[in-house]
């Protein structure tokens, strides 16, 4: 047996391994602030303690009173494993259960160095995206899930393995829940507290679901994001060719925005008020060409227009400078967004103009009042600018970064009479009534022999069946069929693998299906050489409840319930889905969203074509039936369409009541 097998069996040691340093060359989580008292201090180590056998106890308990003091939370630090955590051939994995030693291969993709943010904390992404709490909660769920059958589940509550049930071969191998709170106990300082005590834990969306695959799913979605907003624009356009796209941030996520424009074939300027992260991106290709001189940039942008150029130019610099150099030369510009972090608008989400980066940084910190001030002064001439170049004829959408609130609350011009917002978010105006209302998200898979070949073939089968189904698919979907087509096509020379060998694509319904049942034929058949996971980005048309978000389309009220997300990992469980997960809080924050996802796994069985079809059909056409039943035009369309697929669908479907007898009622 390898040593990796060996140390994977054994879960906790029982002798006390040597004390470990943290790895100064990754980087580590924020400390916590302060949050429990003496009684509840107690609390959260003889919380930890009760992983660990007695005999160890005299020497952890102070060390994670350390833990505790330096960091606010209890890592155990100690307990990290020897070996590289990374995704790897899932027979390398020790295991009874093929469906087990995949989840596995996931989680360890997940805790990957060169994949998570913060590995030693166990934070995949979004600064508290955690897969577990702490390192013994890894220890043991590796070992159960090396010793379980096919007729185990493995219960985990915010990564506490609470064990293995008796279950069946038609059960999910895990339940996941992250974060699950009892409502009234779910505010941002409530997170702090509970998490310290280690009862609970912020899962993110793909992090606490062991679905995560690095970079690649934000720059897909990017792309189709870009491209719908052209065509939103300009009902002829196919891409983003000929037009300019203004942002700003070249950040986490906000980096992807170069890079998916120049996929969907557009010039994008983005301005970047931190050299070091303009100069990574530059580096690392996802940026083409860097100015400091503003008009330079304009004029090489209006060249790349005109000669539909596709490249990408960032601006090293404010986006508030820029903008306004672009009103003052009149310069058209077709589509322009905001990626600057004002989800956190006080501590470097969003710099003022007027002040260099570094003295904005030390302002932050000896004086966050007139920062504050700086702050809001800038948000006003940004909104003021954004409103001139909108009223010249600017197609403007709030990237979901807080954009239009922290301007309103810095009493910028960007309210409606009525007090709604100027502009609409990308999820109103395009992947929602767009994307998801048809179906399409980002269903994505993993090939689990780490095996870049496989990849390719799996690129090539998933391209094919796509053209298949494009040959009778209604004119509603051909720009999104095609779209994904092409990305599927030019995926392999992106070049977007970081960790296991991963790729997302936009698909419907029917093309999840098609695709999900050509892979299991191909694994059948050998062509494949090994299992194939199947999952999904949670940000998708029926796992997320987010009334800001990714339910920020509905209009009925019902964006403030969360019955689709809960229905809908309910139905997956016992539709076959391999594990499934819910989650409190990911992307806009703890109490705000309840979000759910799920994985499975492929073997080439009789079993798993009959899962697919059934789970991956419920997967979508819940939210759809939810879209529809809201009145969605494009989702009733969507959900008859299925119901004539399959006629075992029957849908409720809204009576819509004319707006003139609404509006004479004395109401
Ligand atoms: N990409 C998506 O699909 C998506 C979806 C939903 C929400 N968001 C939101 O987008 C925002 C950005 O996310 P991120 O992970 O990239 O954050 P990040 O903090 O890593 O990056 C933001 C960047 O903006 C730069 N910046 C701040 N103020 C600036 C200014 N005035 N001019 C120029 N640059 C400035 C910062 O230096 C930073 O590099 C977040 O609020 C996130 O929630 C993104």
């Amino acid at each position: 047996m390898t040593n990796l097998k060996q140390a994977i069996l054994q879960g906790i040691p029982s002798e006390l391994p040597a004390k470990k340093n943290i790895n100064p060359s990754v980087s580590h989580a924020p400390n916590r602030k302060e949050i429990l008292n003496k009684e509840e201090k107690k609390l959260a180590i003889r919380n930890a303690l009760r992983y660990l056998p007695e005999h160890m106890h005299v020497v952890l308990a102070p060390e994670f009173t350390e833990e505790l003091k330096t960091y606010g939370r209890i890592y155990m630090y100690r307990f990290m494993p020897n070996y590289e955590i990374k995704a790897r051939h899932l027979e390398d994995f020790p295991h009874k259960s093929k469906q087990a030693a995949a989840i596995q291969m996931m989680l360890s993709n997940n805790l990957d160095n060169a994949i998570a943010q913060h590995p030693e904390e166990l934070i995949t992404y979004g600064g508290n995206g955690a897969v577990f709490q702490n390192w013994a909660q890894y220890l043991l769920c590796m070992q159960y899930l090396a010793e379980m059958n096919d007729e185990q589940t493995l219960v985990l509550y915010s990564g506490h393995p609470m064990g293995l049930f008796p279950s069946h071969k038609d059960a999910p191998r895990v339940v996941v829940t992250n974060g699950m709170m009892i409502p009234n106990y779910s505010k941002p300082d409530d997170w702090e507290k509970f998490n310290a005590l280690g009862v609970t834990q912020y899962g993110q969306m793909t992090a606490g679901s062991f679905m995560y695959i690095g970079p690649q799913g934000i720059v897909h979605g990017t792309a189709i994001t870009v491209l719908n907003a052209a065509r939103k624009i300009d009902p002829k356009a196919e891409d983003l060719s000929g037009k300019i796209f203004v942002t700003a941030g070249l950040g986490g996520m906000s980096g992807a925005q170069p890079k998916a424009a120049v996929i969907a074939k557009g010039v994008c300027i983005v301005a970047e008020v931190n050299p070091q992260a303009t100069y990574k991106r530059k580096k690392q290709g996802w940026v083409d060409e860097v100015y400091k001189n503003i008009d330079e940039l304009l004029d090489r942008a209006i060249a790349a227009r005109e000669s539909k150029e596709a490249v990408s130019i960032a601006y090293d610099g404010n986006i508030v400078d820029l903008w306004e150099r672009v009103v003052e030369r009149n310069i058209h510009i077709e589509i322009g967004s905001d990626q600057t972090s004002l989800h956190n608008p006080w501590a470097g989400g969003y710099y003022p103009v007027g002040i260099s980066y570094k003295d904005a940084n030390e302002m932050m910190v000896n004086n966050p009042e007139q920062f504050k001030k700086e702050v809001q002064k800038t948000l006003v001439r940004h909104t003021n600018a954004i409103n001139t170049l909108s009223e010249r004829g600017m197609y403007f959408f709030d990237y979901g970064n807080a954009f239009l609130l922290e301007s309103s609350r810095a009493d910028a011009d960007i309210l409606k009479p009525n007090g709604d917002f100027k502009y609409a978010s990308y999820v109103q105006d395009i992947m929602g009534p767009m994307c998801f209302d048809y179906g399409f998200g980002p269903f994505r898979w993993v090939c689990t022999s780490n095996d870049a070949k496989d990849l390719a073939i799996t690129d090539r089968i998933a391209a094919e069946v796509l053209e298949e189904i494009m040959q009778h698919s209604p004119t509603e979907i051909k720009l999104q069929m095609s779209d994904n087509i092409n990305w599927i096509k030019a995926a392999g020379e992106n070049k977007m693998v970081i960790g296991s060998q991963a790729r997302i694509l936009y698909a419907d319904a029917e093309g999840r299906m098609k695709i999900a049942e050509a892979f299991n034929n191909a694994i059948a058949s050998g062509e494949l050489s090994a299992p194939v996971v199947l999952g999904r980005d949670h940000h998708d048309v029926s796992g997320t409840d987010s009334p800001y978000r990714e339910t920020s389309n509905i209009y009925d009220g019902s964006q403030f319930t969360a019955d689709m997300a809960i229905q809908n990992v309910i139905g997956d469980s016992f539709r076959g889905a391999t594990w499934v997960s819910i989650h409190n809080g990911g992307g806009v924050g703890w109490g705000e969203v309840i979000n759910g996802g799920f994985g499975m796994l492929l073997d080439g069985s009789i079993d798993a074509d009959r899962r697919l079809k059934s789970m991956l059909f419920w997967d979508v056409n819940n939210g759809i039936s939810r879209r529809s039943w809201a009145r969605n035009k494009e989702a009733n369309f969507a959900i008859k369409r299925a119901m004539q697929m399959n006629p075992d669908l029957k849908v409720t479907i809204p009576n819509i009541a004319d707006d003139s007898l609404i509006n004479s009622l004395d109401l």
